[in-house]
């Protein structure tokens, strides 16, 4: 039978799903990360507290695997993440602010540079605002303020100039403060030439609030002369599962695929792992889960057929 894929390709977008390397040992799982998507994004291995854990001594070992992987599979890659509040070592908080310019600037040069080639796409800058559409005061903004981001895009082009760079955000699907920050962002940074290609829109979605406004969204930034790209998509429910949230969750799969392949420069749709065997959702939101469309035996759920369906 036909892959997602598949599918999406004869739409001229891409399916993806993220994947980690501690899975790679689990053959089944394996077997369909390899058959049933056209795209794979890096889960955790690219981002900087595994890229450079020491300063000045880079480290690519576990994205390599991943992305050879990949290419083997002939699926494209995108790269996940150059610049994070989260997930980086411990030594950057003790860089004086005089020289995290420089410091940042070094770690994009390095990491884009190291999969110049490889990757269709980089998140240059993740979760820069926080939900009232203020900056974050991550060690970036404080001590290299406003300008990072642009500094930073500027960096990744320099290392990489035929990925596409992309600004990736959660609760931007839809319409409202914070995805006014990324709008104003994306326009200043078009306006001031600053190198920018696309917008992530996470898509880390419950099940029955899937925004009404996400195709509208998507196309205001389309309109902006940017992709977007769906980057993290799960719709989590409350636990256990059961035939009514299931039916929910396929609607709201349903939705969201419905509104990329409505948008021409909505590019693509990739899910955060395919499998709640090792979804990050429980972990996180306790209680919460089941929010990928195959469970964790594997099995096709009635969001996967949702999906299948609509593209
Ligand atoms: C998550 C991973 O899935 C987890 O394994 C890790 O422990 C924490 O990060 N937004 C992002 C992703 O941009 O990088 C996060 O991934 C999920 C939220």
């Amino acid at each position: 039978s036909t892959t997602l894929g598949q599918h999406a390709a004869a739409r001229g977008k891409y399916f993806g799903s993220a994947t980690d390397n501690p899975e790679l040992s689990d053959a089944p799982y394996v077997s369909i990360l390899g058959s049933e998507f056209n795209q794979i994004t890096v889960g955790n291995t690219m981002k900087w507290q595994y890229t450079e854990p020491t300063q000045g001594q880079f480290s690519y070992g576990q994205a390599d695997t991943i992305v050879n992987l990949a290419r083997a599979n002939n699926q494209s890659v995108r790269g996940h993440t150059l610049v994070w509040h989260s997930q980086y070592p411990g030594w950057v908080d003790s860089v004086p602010a005089s020289q995290l310019l420089g410091v940042m600037r070094n770690h994009i040069s390095n990491v884009a540079g190291h999969f110049n080639g490889q990757v269709i796409h980089w998140d240059v800058v993740n979760e820069a605002f926080e939900e009232n559409g203020t900056r974050r005061q991550s060690v970036f903004q404080r001590n290299i303020g406003d300008s990072y981001i642009a500094e930073a895009f500027r960096a990744a082009r320099a290392a990489d100039p035929t990925a596409k760079l992309y600004y990736n955000d959660y609760n931007i699907e839809g319409l409202g403060a914070k995805s006014d920050a990324v709008y104003n962002l994306v326009q200043s940074f078009k306006q001031q030439g600053v190198p920018i290609d696309g917008v992530g829109m996470q898509a880390h979605l419950i099940i029955g609030q899937v925004p009404s406004s996400v195709q509208q969204n998507i196309q205001r930034f389309a309109a902006l002369g940017v992709d977007v790209a769906i980057t993290e998509l799960d719709i989590r429910m409350n636990l256990p599962r059961d035939t009514t949230k299931d039916t929910q969750q396929a609607n709201d799969y349903r939705t969201v695929v419905n509104a990329c392949l409505a948008v021409t420069r909505c590019v693509g749709i990739t899910v955060w792992d395919y499998t709640d065997k090792y979804s990050w959702i429980p972990s996180v939101f306790p209680g919460q889960g089941a929010a990928l469309p195959y469970d964790e035996n594997l099995n096709k759920k009635p969001a996967y057929t949702a999906i299948h369906d609509a593209l």
